[in-house]
């Protein structure tokens, strides 16, 4: 699978979300869009009146990101809305098999988030039904934290799943992703990387893009999963 870079909007000006959104158009794979409910984590976004608006301005897909309760609610209603992924957070679903099928009925890619302290071996049953797995590699609420290296052992383990489960499930990793400490994600497993303040606190975001992309790429040609 080759690298795929979605920015998050996170940390975007929120007052300008559409060129901010076109400022990443012709260079990301993505548009990750946080959506955060002060229960899950401690932090309001938006919801998806909003994502409905940005649907009809950005040209990427979004990749939404559900940091909320009741995922098993809302999910299935991003999706239906034209939302090209969305993730769920494991540690949240009470119905995750239902949910993950919901989202995949209506036609997106159905995602399972993993916070740093999550295990991944509880999540084994549910691959089936995963498109994509988000490991978490800060604690889950605001962008510009510091990047957990904890999370690297898990991201290799997870990778090794991945690949006795047929290898195509995308493996995306969400926090503190940046020029330092994209190509240890590469080499770990990751292929799908969201980056928020290495992309949006540059002077020139779409030359960001570029940039992860080049590294994550190299580190992914000498990572030992992907030959
Ligand atoms: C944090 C969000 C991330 C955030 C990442 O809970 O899920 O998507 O935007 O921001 P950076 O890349 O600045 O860590
Ligand atoms: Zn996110």
């Amino acid at each position: 699978m080759a690298v795929q870079i979605s920015p998050s909007i996170l940390s975007a000006d929120f007052a300008r979300l559409a060129d901010e959104a076109d400022a990443v158009a012709s260079v990301a794979d993505w548009l990750h869009v946080d959506v955060m409910d002060n229960h899950f984590v401690p932090n309001l976004t938006l919801g998806l009146p909003v994502v409905k608006s940005l649907l009809k301005h950005a040209s990427l897909p979004l990749d939404c990101h559900l940091m909320i309760e009741e995922p098993d609610r809302w999910a299935p209603q991003y999706a239906e809305a034209g939302a090209r992924n969305v993730t769920i957070h494991a540690e949240a679903a009470h119905a995750p098999v239902r949910t993950l099928r919901a989202i995949r009925a209506a036609g997106a890619r159905a995602g399972l988030g993993i916070n740093p302290g999550t295990a991944i071996e509880p999540y084994e049953d549910l691959l089936p039904e995963v498109d994509m797995l988000l490991l978490m590699t800060v604690e889950p609420g605001f962008g510009g934290q510091s990047f957990l290296d904890m999370v690297l052992p898990k991201l290799r383990r997870t990778r090794e799943l991945v690949a006795r489960h047929g290898g195509s499930i995308w493996l995306q990793v969400d926090g503190g992703v940046s020029a330092e400490t994209i190509e240890r994600c590469a080499e770990a497993g990751a292929d799908v990387f969201v980056a928020g303040s290495a992309v949006y606190d540059a002077g020139d975001p779409g030359a960001a893009v570029q940039a992860l992309r080049q590294q994550a790429e190299r580190a992914t040609s000498r990572a030992p999963w992907s030959r």
